[in-house]
């Protein structure tokens, strides 16, 4: 409620409020990004007051014919505005709501409109709209190519126009025809060539952002389908397959952990030999693939998908409470085990991988200064970028485990992240990003004024259902988007 009145009362009808300044801010088309990205959250909260003022203000006050933005990111244009008014619609039965989400559906969908038919991600609206030719770019980000799926489908099954999910299924059979035939396959690019249908062009791979909901929205979509099987229960299956030969890395910790985190692979080809070279980095964005994968486990049957999932998890419940004040960073990098299964701590191993990482010459007394200068937990070897920005990874993959297993340990686990995380961040007004989950005693964590509509969304509405009763917004019965959207399954 904090956040939300600040946002009311600061920036109604506009992105975002700077949560300590208590400025509005536009940085997604200027279509109030968090009023729509909310819906659903005050919906499930039952503020149903606050609902229908917000349902009012979205169907009278937003109109996506205009924007003052110069370019349109088509993937976080799908996933906030049209996720959120699908997924509120979904709950409410307000037909205005669908009526609004055939609008933003109908403006995405002029991005498609390219010689291949595959969509142009940055999109030039303005350009489009004086009739200008276009075509989907040379250098595409796979999660902004394949993760379009759900809420065009999910638009086509409630408008019963089958045009958006063609759109997108040409999209996945692309996918699906590429999958077996990358330099590593099962894996796609990071990278790829929307425009020339070439995708493996790129040499980087991984679960992590730019890659991430790409591969989070193959079991989401066998799940809103209601399907064990297909196109997108295969692609999914294969891809784990790969990722665990390829991605999976136990780090190496003190109590011997056994938790799991996705790393992310180079691999360069010479004289038809690919050689990889696994990077034992990590970071919040990749928290999500526990969740994925309890997900994927439930809908395809497979409980190795869930212990995995388990492991993941765990894995960032560990890097919350490796630091002091318990939250962690945007990104790490930490010391791989040689082996899954057995998994001894080494100082001198860490301190080895310090050195490497950080390419520092000097002995083991060099990495001493080191993790006393940079704070470093043990195992972790380098910490790029120490931000928090209220971010929902690490809380959505424990909501999904909860609900998954009935384990009310995981509730205790959330309870502490979210003590933490509210301590961290609290401002006057809401909460705010901050700029170094692990400053020295007795500092701040350095407040950075920035309150993403992700953290009403997503994190908080996770966080709210852990600790509601599982029928509220039953796994059975919906799947969320990747901004926390849920949408109503099919069922066989
Ligand atoms: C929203 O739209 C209503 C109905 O058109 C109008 O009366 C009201 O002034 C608008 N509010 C804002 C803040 O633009
Ligand atoms: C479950 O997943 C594992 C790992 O991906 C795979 O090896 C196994 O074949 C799967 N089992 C079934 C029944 O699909
Ligand atoms: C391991 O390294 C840390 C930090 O470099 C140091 O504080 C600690 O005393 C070392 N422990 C042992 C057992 O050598």
């Amino acid at each position: 409620m904090r956040s939300w009145k600040a946002y009311k009362e600061h920036a109604w009808l506009r992105d975002e409020v700077t949560p300590i300044t208590g400025k509005p801010v536009d940085t997604f088309g200027g279509w109030g990004a968090t009023l729509v990205d909310s819906l659903d959250t005050l919906y499930i909260m039952g503020l149903r007051e606050e609902f229908s003022l917000a349902v009012e203000a979205v169907s009278n006050n937003i109109s996506f014919e205009t924007t003052e933005a110069k370019t349109i990111n088509v993937f976080e244009t799908t996933i906030r505005f049209l996720g959120g008014l699908l997924g509120a619609y979904d709950l409410s039965g307000d037909t205005r709501l669908l009526s609004k989400a055939q609008d933003v559906g109908d403006m995405l969908y002029k991005a498609f409109d390219t010689p291949n038919h595959l969509p142009v991600t940055r999109w030039d609206i303005h350009a489009a709209a004086r009739g200008e030719p276009q075509t989907a770019h040379g250098n595409t980000l796979l999660a902004e190519l394949g993760s379009l799926t759900m809420e065009f489908s999910r638009l086509s099954i409630l408008t019963g126009n089958p045009k958006y999910y063609d759109a997108v299924q040409h999209i996945s059979e692309l996918l699906a025809a590429a999958q077996a035939k990358t330099k590593v396959p099962g894996l796609w690019p990071i990278v790829v060539d929307a425009s020339h249908e070439e995708f493996d062009l790129g040499s980087d791979y991984g679960l992590s952002g730019m890659a991430d909901s790409a591969y989070e929205y193959l079991p989401k979509m066998a799940a809103l389908f209601g399907q064990s099987t297909g196109i997108y229960a295969d692609m999914y299956l294969r891809s784990m397959e790969a990722s665990n030969k390829h991605l999976f890395f136990r780090p190496m910790t003190p109590k011997a952990d056994d938790i799991l985190f996705p790393g992310s692979l180079h691999a360069s080809l010479s004289d038809n030999h690919v050689s990889t070279n696994l990077d034992p980095s990590a970071g919040h964005l990749t928290c999500f693939v526990g969740g994925m994968l309890a997900l994927g486990g439930r809908v395809m049957s497979n409980k190795t998908h869930v212990e995995w999932a388990d492991k993941f998890t765990k894995g960032c419940i560990w890097a919350y409470s490796s630091f002091e004040r318990g939250v962690m960073p945007e990104t790490m990098s930490l010391t791989p085990c040689s082996s899954r299964y057995d998994c001894q701590w080494s100082n001198s191993s860490w301190h080895g991988a310090i050195l490497s990482t950080q390419s520092i010459s000097t002995g083991a007394e060099g990495a001493v200064k080191v993790v006393e200068e940079q704070r470093l937990p043990p195992s972790f070897t380098k910490i790029p970028d120490a931000r928090y920005i209220l971010r929902p990874e690490a809380v959505e993959s424990v909501f999904v485990m909860y609900r998954v297993t009935g384990d009310p340990s995981w509730q205790d686990e959330a309870w502490r992240m979210w003590t933490a995380i509210d301590k961290m961040t609290h401002t006057e007004l809401a909460n705010t990003a901050v700029w170094n989950v692990n400053p020295k005693p007795g500092e701040d964590a350095g407040k950075a004024d920035s309150m993403e509509s992700f953290w009403l969304g997503e994190t908080l509405k996770y966080l709210y259902l852990i600790f509601s009763e599982p029928e509220l917004v039953s796994l059975d019965d919906w799947v969320f988007n990747t901004e926390a959207h849920p949408f109503r399954r099919l069922k066989k």
